[in-house]
C-alpha cells in the first residue's frame, strides 16, 4: 500500500503474523529513470521474506526491466498493479486502466513473466465499471500469460473505496479461474477473514486498511483460527485481557525510532504522526494525543507526548 508498506512496516506485520507481506507500488518508469527514492523502495529486510514487489506501468520492456531488477534484490514474487485508479497513475495508462486495453496487457504480464524466473502475481479489481467488468477476462488472460497467482479487491475503480467489497463476486471470478486465488475488501475482523475464506472458496485473503488500523489483526486472527480449529470455544479476541496499552505504546516507540534511523528526524516523525493516530484509535484520551502529535517535529518531543499520554491512559484498552 502506497504510503504504508515500507520496509519498517511490513517487518512489524510479518512479525505480527501475515503471511505474505506486499512493498509499496513501484513506477518502473521511475526505476528506469533513476530515481533514489525509488529505488530506495526495494530495499528489505530479510524477516521481511517471503515479499511480493509490486510494480506499475504501462509499457512491457520498462515493465521486464524493474521486474528484472527487483527479482536481482532478492524479492520473492513480483505483483503487478491491476488496481490503482489514481489520476496520476491513470494518466500514464498504468494500474486499473490497463485492464481497459487488453491486448496491452497480455503483452505486458507476457513481457514480466518471461524476464524472470520468480513468480509473478497480479492485484485487480472487478473491472471499470459495474457495466464495464474485465475480471473473468483479466483471469483468463493471465493464466494463459503465465500469472502465478491473483489477487481481487471485490470492488469498481470508479468505486474507488465506496460501498462495500462484493463477495459474491469474488466467488464468482474465484470459481471461474483454477489460478491460486486471493480475496479481498473489508476485511475487518477475525470472523469476517474466515467469512471471506469460507464463502469464496479463495485459497488466501489479502488485509489492506486493517493492517494499519490495527497490526495486532494478524496476530488476532492467527489465535482464532487456532481456537477454531481445536474446537475450542472462540472468545472474541477483542475481550481478551492484556495491556492493549502498553503494546500500543511499545510499538510506537518502536516505529518511531526505526523511522528516524532510516527517514531523518524530521521525516522520520511525520510519517509516524499518522500510524500513532491510528493505533491509539478508542483508547481513552486519544483525540487529544494525535493534535499533541500532530503539533510535534522533533524525536523527544514526540517520546514526551507519548510518555505522558500513556502515563495518563494507563492500562485502558
Ligand atoms: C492508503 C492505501 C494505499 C493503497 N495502496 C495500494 C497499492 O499501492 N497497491 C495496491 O495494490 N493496492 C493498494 N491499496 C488498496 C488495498 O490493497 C486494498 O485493495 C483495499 O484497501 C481494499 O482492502 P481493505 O478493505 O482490506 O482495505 C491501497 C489502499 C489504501 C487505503
Amino acid at each position: 500500500m502506497a504510503g504504508i508498506t515500507d520496509t519498517i512496516f511490513r517487518r512489524i506485520i510479518r512479525k505480527m503474523g501475515a503471511g505474505l507481506v506486499y512493498s509499496e507500488m513501484v513506477s518502473c518508469m521511475a526505476l528506469h529513470y533513476d530515481s533514489k527514492k525509488t529505488f530506495e523502495m526495494l530495499e528489505f529486510h530479510p524477516e521481511e521474506l517471503p515479499l511480493a514487489l509490486q510494480i506499475f506501468g504501462a509499457d512491457p520492456v520498462l515493465m521486464a526491466d524493474a521486474a528484472k531488477v527487483a527479482e536481482s534484490r532478492g524479492v520473492s514474487i513480483i505483483d503487478i498493479n491491476l488496481g490503482c485508479s489514481v489520476p496520476k497513475v491513470a494518466k500514464s495508462g498504468s494500474g486499473a486502466i490497463l485492464c481497459r486495453n487488453l491486448p496491452l496487457l497480455a503483452s505486458v504480464m507476457e513481457s514480466v513473466v518471461k524476464a524472470v524466473t520468480i513468480p509473478v502475481t497480479i492485484k485487480i479489481r472487478i473491472g471499470w465499471t459495474k457495466q464495464e467488468v474485465s475480471a473473468f477476462e483479466v483471469c483468463r488472460m493471465a493464466k494463459e500469460c503465465g500469472i502465478a497467482a491473483i489477487a481481487l479487491h471485490g470492488r469498481t475503480s470508479s468505486q474507488a473505496y465506496s460501498g462495500t467489497a462484493d463477495w459474491d463476486f469474488i466467488k464468482e471470478v474465484r470459481q471461474s479461474t483454477d489460478l491460486p486465488f486471493i480475496g479481498n475488501g473489508d476485511v475487518k475482523t477475525p470472523e469476517s477473514a474466515v467469512s471471506l475464506l469460507d464463502s469464496t472458496g479463495c485459497d488466501g485473503i489479502m488485509i489492506g486498511r486493517e493492517s494499519y488500523f490495527n497490526p495486532w489483526f494478524f496476530r488476532d486472527l492467527l489465535k482464532y483460527s487456532e481456537k477454531t480449529a481445536n474446537s475450542q470455544s472462540v472468545e472474541n479476541p477483542e475481550n481478551e485481557v492484556y495491556n492493549r496499552a502498553a503494546e500500543v505504546k511499545e510499538l510506537i516507540l518502536h516505529q518511531l525510532e526505526e523511522n528516524v534511523a532510516r527517514y531523518g528526524e524530521y521525516s522520520g516523525v511525520q510519517k509516524m504522526r499518522k500510524f500513532a493516530a491510528w493505533y491509539t484509535r478508542g483508547l481513552r484520551g486519544s483525540a487529544r494525543f494525535r493534535e499533541h502529535v500532530n503539533n510535534e517535529e522533533t524525536l523527544a518531543g514526540m517520546k514526551s507526548v507519548i510518555d505522558e499520554y500513556f502515563g495518563y491512559c494507563g492500562g485502558v484498552g
